[in-house]
């Protein structure tokens, strides 16, 4: 059976030049990066290399960038390494639970947070967070991409605020980096975590930008590995897959072809794909719209909700059928509450639960949404057919 795969941002799978670049790193160029020796050297040099690329990526010094374990990595230790008891805590409520759940932690040791609404688009208000400054705000973070609706923040307008109001600023932009141009100088952000998986590199490997004198604590200890930001004998083959990772993003984003670089091409599909998908009675695109105007979204995902239809059941149907969607956010499978986000948003409990979301590779094909397309009507008029709430038999 065919399968085609549109959960993207649950995570991707590795183009081929990335692990390309990471095998000889695996086998024969094994050293560890912090001996002395010929085998070390050559670990070392490629984790050099490596944080060059990435400091281009981010638009930052060498010095600045810091290799981890990925996006959960960055976001605790934005959250832990800065926060003092006394301090407050500025995120937004539809953070990941990466943020989410260190909030909670933090609040055990006397910081206390403010958690900012969405407006019903998924967008966060600037001036929301200009709002809920006090005078012992120490750190502000606010996500690029949100991991659900591909809602894009206006994280410049939140870096300004930062900037008068001498708070620190974090971004998670675990969902935004290889979607959107990125320049952590003109978000005016403090830190900045990515993840490779999420763009076609390797799992359990990250970055985060920090800028110099940020006075951040290191969440590992040990030896004095990464300028003694974090200890832990680097991940080469991952520091090497994600820097190819990242450096195949840059030009992917640049390309000037007449029709548009992969970024345009990708939005097409998804435009195409969410027209398709709402000629079904009965559906909706959720958040994006703000007055009658879209607001700025990752080009890859859309939100769409079904009437009468449960979205775990749609999910589980359209993967019989091959295709591969989530029904909230992947990070939180397996939990049966309807997403923090959509309801965050507005969204009733009901409408929430019957939500999909579709997020597209940067390898998908119009035969991909062709399949898709003929996949979810079906599987929505199946599903609809033996629902107890179509047939208006729910008690
Ligand atoms: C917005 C966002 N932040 C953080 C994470 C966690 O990243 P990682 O899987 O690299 O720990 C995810 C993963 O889904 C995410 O979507």
């Amino acid at each position: 059976m065919k399968r085609v795969y549109m959960d993207a941002n649950a995570t991707t799978p590795l183009l081929p030049e990335v692990m390309e670049d990471m095998r000889p790193y695996w086998i024969e160029r094994f050293g560890n990066a912090s001996s002395i020796h010929l085998d070390g050297q050559q670990a070392h040099a490629a984790v050099d290399n490596s944080r060059s690329t990435m400091a281009e990526f981010f638009n930052c010094h060498d010095a600045e960038v810091v290799f981890n374990s990925g996006g959960t990595e960055g976001d605790n230790t934005a959250i832990f390494g800065l926060l003092h008891p006394g301090d407050h805590f500025i995120t937004t409520s539809i953070e990941h639970s990466a943020i989410l759940e260190a909030a909670k932690r933090v609040a055990q040791h006397g910081v206390e947070t403010t958690f900012v609404a969405p407006q019903a688009s998924g967008l966060i208000e600037p001036t929301d967070i200009l709002r809920a400054i006090r005078p012992q705000t120490r750190l502000i973070s606010v996500m690029l991409a949100n991991n659900e609706t591909g809602v894009l923040q206006p994280v410049e307008e939140i870096g300004k605020i930062a900037a008068d109001t001498g708070v620190f600023f974090h971004i998670d932009a675990v969902q935004g980096a290889g979607k959107v141009k990125f320049d952590v100088r003109r978000f005016g952000c403090h830190l900045c975590s990515i993840s490779a998986h999420k763009m076609h590199g390797p799992k359990g490997t990250g970055a985060m930008f920090v800028r110099r004198g940020t006075p951040i604590e290191p969440l590992l200890v040990g030896g004095s590995h990464e300028r003694r930001q974090r200890a832990g004998t680097e991940n080469v083959p991952g520091i090497v897959g994600l820097a190819k990772a990242a450096e195949l993003a840059m030009h992917s984003l640049e390309d000037g072809t007449p029709e548009g670089g992969v970024i345009d091409r990708l939005a097409r599909l998804r435009d195409r794909l969410e027209a398709g998908v709402l000629k079904i009675s009965g559906t909706g695109v959720n958040g994006v719209m703000d007055s009658g105007k879209p607001v700025p979204r990752a080009a890859n995902t859309t939100n769409i909700w079904f009437d009468q239809v449960e979205g775990e059941a749609l999910v589980i149907a359209m993967d019989l059928k091959g295709v591969a969607v989530s029904g909230g956010s992947a990070c939180h499978s397996g939990a049966t509450e309807p997403s923090h986000v959509l309801m965050a948003m507005g969204l009733d409990k009901t409408r929430a639960r019957a939500s999909l979301r579709f997020s597209l590779l940067k390898t998908a094909t119009e035969a991909d949404v062709d399949y898709v397309l003929k996949v979810v009507p079906e599987a929505v008029e199946h599903l609809r057919a033996i629902s107890p709430v179509a047939a208006g038999t729910a008690g």
